[in-house]
Formats: C-alpha cells, structure tokens, sequence
C-alpha cells in the first residue's frame, strides 16, 4: 500500500497561506501579473530554488527579504514568476498582416524620414523580435537603408541575455518561414546544433530590462509596438494603465499587436480593431 502524506505536509521549506498572500501582492503591486490561488504549487516550485540558492530556512524568511531588498531580490522573483513561453513567428496570420497591412501603410508614411521605431514589450527570449525583422526585411530589403531599430523589453534577464546573443538551438529551424531563412545562419563545428540570428538583425536591436509596471525611457511615437501574451498575466486595471501608456506612445495609425487571446475590448477606447487581436492607435479627439 502507497501512504501519501497530506498537501504540504512533505515540503522542503514552510509555505503558508498568509506567504503565499504576500508574494501574490507584491508580485501584483511591482510586476502587475495577476496570481490566482490556482498558481501556489507553481509559485511554490519557482520560488523553492530561490530560497535554496540564498540559504533561507522558509517562505517566511524569503518574503522578509523581499521587504527589505526589493530591488535586486525582485528582479530575481520575475526571473522566476514569469512564464516565457514564445517561439518564431508565432501567431503566423499576424505576420501576414505585418507584411501585407501593416508594413505597406508604414512604409507609405514614413517614407521620406525613413525612420522607424519598433518596442516589443515582453519580449521574453528574443524570437518575437527577430521574427518581427525577419518578416519586415523579407518584404522590403529596401529597409536596411532606412533608420530602423527595435526595442525589445523583458523582466528576465536570462531571457534578455539570450535575446542578445542571438543564438538558439537548431530544432527551432523549423518554425521559420523559407523567407526568413536568409537572417540565421546554421551552426558548424562546435555551433553544431544552434543558429544564430545574422548580424545584420541583431545590430538593430537593443535588449533592455524594462518592466511595464515601472519608469519608460521612451518618448516615441512607435508605430509599431507587440505586446502579445504579456496582458494575460495582468488585471483589467492593470490593463487599462498600460493601454493607456501606450496609447501615449503611439500615434495615429499606429499597430498595436496582442497575444491570440487577448483583446482591448472593455479596456482602452483609444484602438479600434483592425486584424487577428491587432489594434490601430484612433486619431486623437480634435487632433490629427
Ligand atoms: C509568454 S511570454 C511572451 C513572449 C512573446 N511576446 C510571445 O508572444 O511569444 C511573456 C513575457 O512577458 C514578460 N513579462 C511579464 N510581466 C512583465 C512585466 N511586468 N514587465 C515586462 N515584461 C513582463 C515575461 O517575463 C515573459 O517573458
């Protein structure tokens, strides 16, 4: 006979429900991300390497830290919360639309300065981004001489890092569209098994720590910003701040990308819908 011990009764460290409540806070308070009751186990399993790494004896322990030293200790916390789920050109149709809709309406307003600013928000480990360039340069080659630059912002580092380098294993080949091939270059040798994003991407974007919940360095405008399954994590009041924020940011006829599940319905009135959870910046009342 198996003998199973009561919920929690055989955990490594002490996880009650009031440290639970006070991690559930304060991730809402500084990352804006929404934990359900539903989510304990998982905070409990991201947490549990955390509190061996510092030498903590429980929870109790863990969040008397995150009360003392929030800055460097919650950076570590979203490390660890957030979920980063992405891969290449995921949510294909958009990309269709970035190509065939989007692209084209950009290229014919801002073809004289030639300049193009780009934010994705959320970027987790960088394969959003370079999907998004890929897809641009694919359709227009003519936009490697135009001032263009990505912006690409996280909250976890290890996924910026990797943003950064560019380089990914092999067997995400497959989720690259023939077009896109040109812009990685498959590992030999010792980079057997990984491809790299060539340079001519990667030297146009800038991968920054940047959480939504906090100071933007950006002024813009920004015609186009992905911030897609980042909002699901996040309430309505949330919501509306950050619509509201990137609304500022962007100007009339400006894209606005979200996630396959996520809609601005009942939360900005400033975007209407124009493709697959893709929203226009509205002119602004009175103005342009
Ligand atoms: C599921 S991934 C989505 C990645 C990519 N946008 C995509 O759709 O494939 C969500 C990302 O949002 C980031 N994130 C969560 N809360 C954030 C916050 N408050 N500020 C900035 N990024 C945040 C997470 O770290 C994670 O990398």
């Amino acid at each position: 006979m198996v003998l199973t011990a009561p919920a929690g009764v055989d955990r490594e460290f002490p996880f009650s429900d009031e440290d639970f409540a006070e991690i559930c806070r304060l991730v809402h308070r500084e990352l804006g991300i929404h934990l359900t009751p539903a989510k304990r186990e998982l905070v409990y399993g991201r947490l549990v390497r955390r509190l061996r790494a510092l030498g903590l004896p429980d929870f109790r322990s863990y969040c008397r830290l995150l009360a003392e030293a929030p800055e460097t200790e919650l950076r570590e916390l979203g490390n660890a919360i957030s979920t980063n789920m992405t891969s290449f050109f995921r949510g294909p149709a958009q990309f269709a639309f970035l190509r065939e809709q989007a692209w084209p309406a950009l290229r014919e307003r801002y073809r004289t300065a030639r300049r193009l600013r780009i934010w994705s928000a959320g970027c987790s480990s960088g394969q959003e981004c370079y999907s998004i360039a890929a897809c641009l340069l694919a359709a227009e080659p003519a936009l490697a001489q135009w001032d263009w630059r990505m912006l690409a912002t996280d909250i976890d580092e290890r996924c910026l890092q990797q943003g950064r380098e560019g380089s990914y294993p092999a067997d995400q080949w497959h989720g690259l569209p023939e077009s896109a091939h040109r812009f990685f270059l498959r590992g030999r040798g010792r980079h057997a098994g990984h491809m790299r994003v060539s340079r001519q991407l990667r030297q146009r974007i800038t991968f920054r720590y940047l959480n939504l919940m906090g100071e933007w360095p950006m002024h813009g405008p920004l015609p186009l910003i992905f911030c897609r399954n980042v909002i699901i994590y996040f309430d309505k009041p949330t919501q509306r701040r950050l619509f509201a924020r990137f609304a500022a940011l962007q100007p009339p006829g400006g894209y606005l990308f979200l996630g396959q599940s996520e809609s601005l319905l009942r939360v900005s009135e400033d975007y209407q819908l124009v493709g697959q959870n893709i929203y226009q910046r509205r002119a602004v009342a009175g103005g342009g």
